[in-house]
């Protein structure tokens, strides 16, 4: 993974270092914290707007030929990581904090690192909340919620995300 680019708003256009990156429709970025993307990332902003957020104090690091498909929000309060040539389904929500306290005995920490391996797919519709670690070259079936930590090279889905089966992953291999 190579972070050669920041990415950073300009009078309405979006400029990824010295990548082009391929955007299309809406892709609305609120940075006041840090976002650095690699080489051949791609965003789909329609029909479906994107959100890309990174707030004050937050790293989100995003790696080389992501594709960010329509609908699909990131918001980093602390620490996303997202790998190599991971493919995000439309209308996935990827955020490492619960904004919100749960009653006056939550305490606990509001925001958690999510890390995203290389070579991962998740599909249309999914939640993964903070905390949250999916291995290398896993897929996350449609519609599910990710509360817990998927291993490598296996199917997980379903709300709450359950391993259903082991993956065949043959070296270096990478998902069209
Ligand atoms: C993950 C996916 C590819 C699995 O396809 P599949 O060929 O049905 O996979 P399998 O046959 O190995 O299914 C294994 C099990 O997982 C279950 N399963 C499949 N998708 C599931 C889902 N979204 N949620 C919960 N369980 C699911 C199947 O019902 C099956 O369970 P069973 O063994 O009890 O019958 C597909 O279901 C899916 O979610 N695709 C996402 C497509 C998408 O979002 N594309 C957006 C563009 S990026």
């Amino acid at each position: 993974m190579r972070f050669n680019t920041v990415l950073y708003k300009l009078k309405g256009f979006y400029k990824f270092g010295r990548t082009v990156p391929k955007l299309r429709g809406k892709v609305f970025v609120n940075r006041t914290g840090v976002i650095e993307v690699g080489r051949g990332l791609s965003i789909v902003g329609h029909p479906w707007a994107v959100q890309i957020t990174s707030t004050k104090g937050a790293n989100l690091t995003i790696g080389d030929h992501v594709y960010i498909n329509a609908g699909v929000g990131i918001a980093a309060n602390k620490e996303i990581t997202i790998g190599d040539h991971v493919k995000i389904g439309p209308r996935t929500s990827i955020f490492d904090s619960n904004y919100h306290r749960m009653d006056s005995a939550d305490k606990g920490e509001l925001s958690k690192k999510i890390t995203i391996g290389n070579n991962v797919w998740i599909g249309a519709d999914c939640t993964i909340l903070p905390g949250v670690t999916i291995g290398d070259n896993s897929v996350i079936a449609a519609k599910s919620t990710v509360n817990k930590n998927v291993p490598s090279n296996v199917l997980a889905g379903g709300s709450p995300a359950k391993v259903i089966r082991e993956l065949e992953i043959e070296e270096g291999w990478v998902r069209e």
